[in-house]
């Protein structure tokens, strides 16, 4: 395979893995049934129209699909509607307002049990809060906070006045979210004191305080909730307290009703440069396809069903299946602020028992940590409630898909492995648990109403098992409609690869059976524990780094993480460098003061694994770094056909760099 050929990531299953047909009872009683493909494919526009029709539009819409301006497709484009209002608001009115929404668990053992009734009051009081402190339909407000229930308050209240959301994972630092705080032109951040992380309180707010200091933003005001009641520094006229606004707020109020079109939410993700891209996303559209999509890919029942999903409200999982999936369709989910082993490493069984949760939905990296732990830990739990597992944000080996089956699943619960990215707002491709036999390692088929093909280099479909590039080749309602502010990088990232198709960054194929195997990333993306990491942005991190002349990040694989950070540094000399450490373990201090240094920039996620000082990069002699060969030596493999290199005794000794023990 030539170098920038997709490479598989994971061990792969073969189309003569063991498959699992769903059993004739759930089948029977499945939210959907097999016709849902034929229905689709017979009027593939019909179909997102009827799907659209399950929402209440103040006005109806009367055009499907305005493909005028593609690819800045439009969707049920004449409509106006509100998406508070059809997540909270609509049940209430259909007499389901003692419904649970939200079940919270807090780390520190608090819990907290707000119905549909309560959660319509409280997203009025906020959005009644919002207007009273300045913020207008169309403004942008940023969002940093735990996983606590003011998290999706906070995110229904903006979208009650659409004013679109920004939220930013609580794990990025001061520099990542003030870049982002800069971007959107928030005027308005939401925050909290902080939240409970591994047992101890983990402060918020001296992020924020920190971004806003560094100048140059349109904050009037930050939104502190408060969640752990430490000590905060306070800027008066600035900062106010949630408790001292929203509660006092009124709990009537007429949500704005926003053309279809009209933002929801920009949500920043990295991308193959330095800068992150802050992906936007529809309303109508985007409710449309996660309302179907929670509902038919977790076969969701909402009267009886207790769903969770583990992700952060900070990622694209959260948005669109711990906010608005669930919360459109009814459901009752369980929502947890804390880590998977505190105070115990049964913490998430514990959950699931004292919650009788049905439906599960986490990542393979996840998995491969309780694989660690051991099956005993949650064997020593009634998972017995649980009747359907899904996993999302990279591949899932067969041995992790197998092992939480057994281990979680009791031999008894289908496994949805769904693919999709931040760009597509909703699942793409995943099994159907009551319609599909599912294969252990395989994302399968594309959704009804979604069109994937596998392309050549030249973008001619590949009909046999050959890897190529996951492309979508037909417009989706949950697109992003585009890079907030950079309408060229939107045209550049996505559609230029092969004109006029939806480009997805993914390297797949397609097995005898027509199952879509996913390969991993085909770009310089990274892709840790789900998260999403661009190679360019922590090289820019390190060179910015006084110490550091040169820096080269690849993502090695890894057995728990699927992947991991490694980067290879060139120091630089010179009299100008005078605190750099000298001495013996001189190399140790310069990595670590390295990945504190990338943690401050981004965030401890982007922290590398290992960081390796060399003299030289690999490069071909028109200076461009050779990452394959950096990726060969971080997965200590043989480095292989070095003759485009400008200069081969490089690698020689970036190997024997490697080879010293960390
Ligand atoms: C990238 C998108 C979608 C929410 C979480 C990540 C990888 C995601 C799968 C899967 C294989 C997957 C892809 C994709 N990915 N789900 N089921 N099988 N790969 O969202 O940060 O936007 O990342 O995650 O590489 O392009 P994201």
């Amino acid at each position: 395979m030539p170098a920038d050929e997709p490479q598989p990531t994971t061990d792969h299953g073969t189309t003569d893995s063991p498959t699992y047909p769903p059993s004739p009872e759930f089948a029977a009683a499945a939210a959907v049934g097999a016709d849902v493909y034929d229905r689709a494919a017979a009027d593939r526009l019909g179909f997102w129209a009827e799907q659209a029709r399950t929402l209440e539009w103040e006005t109806p819409f009367s055009t499907v699909l305005d493909d005028s301006e593609a690819p800045r497709y439009g969707w049920f484009t004449d409509g106006r509607l509100n998406a508070s209002h059809n997540a909270v608001d609509r049940h209430v009115a259909a007499g389901h307002g003692d419904r649970v929404a939200l079940l919270w668990e807090g780390e520190d053992g608090g819990s907290r049990r707000i119905t549909y009734a309560e959660l319509a009051d409280d997203v009025a009081r906020a959005a009644n809060a919002l207007t009273s402190l300045g913020v207008g339909t169309g403004d942008r407000v940023a969002i940093y906070l735990p996983m606590i229930p003011e998290a999706v308050v906070a995110m229904l209240a903006c979208a009650r006045i659409g004013a679109p959301h920004s939220v930013v994972f609580g794990g990025f630092s001061a520099d990542a979210l003030h870049s982002r705080i800069l971007d959107a032109e928030a005027t308005l951040v939401i925050t909290a004191d902080g939240g409970y992380r591994r047992g101890a309180a983990s402060p918020l707010k001296p992020a924020v305080d920190d971004a806003l200091a560094k100048g140059g933003t349109a904050v009037a005001h930050v939104l502190v909730v408060r969640r752990t009641g430490g000590e905060v520094a306070w800027t008066p006229e600035r900062d106010v307290w949630w408790h001292d606004v929203v509660p006092q707020a009124s709990a009537e109020h007429e949500p704005v009703w926003v053309e279809a079109e009209h933002p929801l939410f920009i949500l920043y993700t990295s991308g193959t440069t330095g800068k992150p891209k802050g992906i936007f996303h529809s309303t109508g559209g985007y409710l449309t396809q996660t309302s179907f999509t929670h509902r038919a890919v977790f076969d969701l029942h909402p009267e009886t069903d207790v769903y969770w999903c583990t992700a952060d409200i900070g990622w694209i999982t959260g948005h669109s299946y711990v906010v608005y999936g669930p919360l459109l369709n009814g459901a009752t989910q369980v929502i947890y602020e804390g880590t998977p082993d505190t105070p115990h490493r049964g913490r998430w069984w514990e959950i699931v028992q004292k919650y009788g949760v049905t439906i599960l939905y986490t990542a393979p990296t996840a998995i491969r940590t309780c694989m660690k732990w051991g099956e005993d830990v949650p064997g020593g739990f009634d998972l017995s409630s649980l009747r359907v597992l899904g996993s999302v944000g990279e591949p899932i080996n067969p041995e992790a898909w197998t092992w939480y089956r057994r281990a979680i699943g009791g031999d008894r619960t289908p496994i949805v492995d769904t693919w999709w990215q931040t760009e597509t707002g909703a699942i793409m491709i995943s099994p159907l648990p009551g319609v599909t036999a599912a294969k252990p390692g395989s994302a399968q088929v594309p959704l009804p109403g979604v069109v994937a093909e596998v392309l050549d280099d030249a973008g001619a479909p590949i009909h046999d098992d050959r890897a190529g590039y996951l492309a979508l080749t037909e417009p989706w309602p949950a697109m992003l409609r585009g890079i907030w502010g950079d309408p060229q990088r939107f045209a550049d990232t996505y559609w230029s690869r092969f004109p006029g198709v939806y480009f997805a960054g993914d390297g797949a194929r397609r097995d005898a059976d027509g199952d879509i195997w996913l390969l991993g990333r085909v770009d310089d993306v990274m892709n840790v524990s789900g998260h999403r990491l661009s190679t360019a942005e922590i090289e820019s991190a390190l060179v910015s780094h006084p110490w550091v002349a040169e820096a080269a990040v690849v993502g090695a694989s890894d057995e728990t993480t699927g992947q991991a950070v490694v980067a290879f540094v060139i120091l630089r000399d010179g009299e100008e460098v005078t605190d750099r450490p000298s001495g013996d373990d001189a190399d140790e201090q310069v990595v670590a003061a390295l990945r504190s240094h990338v943690g401050a920039a981004i965030g401890p996620i982007a922290k590398p694994r290992s960081i390796l000082v060399v003299a030289e990069l690999p490069k071909t002699r028109s200076g461009k770094i050779m990452r394959r060969l950096l990726r060969d030596v971080a997965e200590h493999r043989d480095v292989g056909d070095v003759t485009t290199l400008a200069d081969s005794g490089v690698m020689g000794l970036i190997q024997q760099g490697m080879a010293k023990p960390a």
